[in-house]
């Protein structure tokens, strides 16, 4: 149950000197940063960490926020996928990001409460995405662009692993005590 999990302050959120505030969330919630470094990433980390599994799931998002916006369109949900996540890797890379692991009791889905959901203009007030954004995904793919939404975190534990694996190599990671692993931990 004590988890780590991977978090990425996209470029938007560097470039906006978002990342001390953002980082203190993490802190105030108790999460123990166990890795940290500013990182620019190229196309073969961009698309090892956006894989092109994500092309029908995105593609299909695009869809129906395009079905709902009354667009006309001749795009398959292919190439409206192939689009985006194109788009995603590009805005990856397109200036430095602070890279991360936390650690903590359940980290992973913690984390991913304090980020909030992935278009900010449906993120709840209080989570990271919904109190420092406003934009929209399906105003982003009209165009064409990946959402700026300031921050990465890993989607599940069967996620974590292997993205933490990709950003961070092992002697990057460290381990230390913090008051968090007398009070919520109990060790
Ligand atoms: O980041 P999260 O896990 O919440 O969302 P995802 O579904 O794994 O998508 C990865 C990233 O693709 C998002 O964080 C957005 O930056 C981008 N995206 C987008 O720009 N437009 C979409 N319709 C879907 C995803
Ligand atoms: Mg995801």
């Amino acid at each position: 149950m004590i988890e780590r999990t991977l978090v990425l302050i996209k470029p938007d959120g560097v470039q906006r000197g978002l990342v001390g505030r953002i980082l203190s969330r993490f802190e105030d919630a108790g999460l123990k940063v166990v890795g940290m470094k500013l990182v620019l990433a190229d196309e073969n980390i961009a698309k090892k960490h956006y894989k092109d599994d994500l092309i029908p799931i995105v593609g299909g998002k695009t869809k129906k926020d395009w079905d709902a916006a009354g667009m006309k369109y001749s795009e398959t949900v292919e190439e409206l996928g192939v689009m985006i996540v194109n788009g995603t890797r590009k805005f990856l890379m397109s200036g430095p990001v602070v890279a991360m692991v936390l650690e903590g009791l359940h980290a992973v889905e913690i984390v991913r409460k304090i980020v909030g959901t992935t278009g900010p203009k449906d993120s709840p007030p209080g989570t990271i995405r919904g109190d420092f954004a406003h934009s929209s995904l399906g105003y982003a793919s009209i165009k064409k662009k990946g959402a700026a939404n300031l921050i990465h975190a890993s989607g599940n534990v069967r996620e974590a692993g292997p993205e933490i694996e990709l950003w961070f190599k092992k002697d990057e990671l460290h381990s230390y005590k913090t008051v968090h692993d007398l009070h919520t931990i109990y060790g």
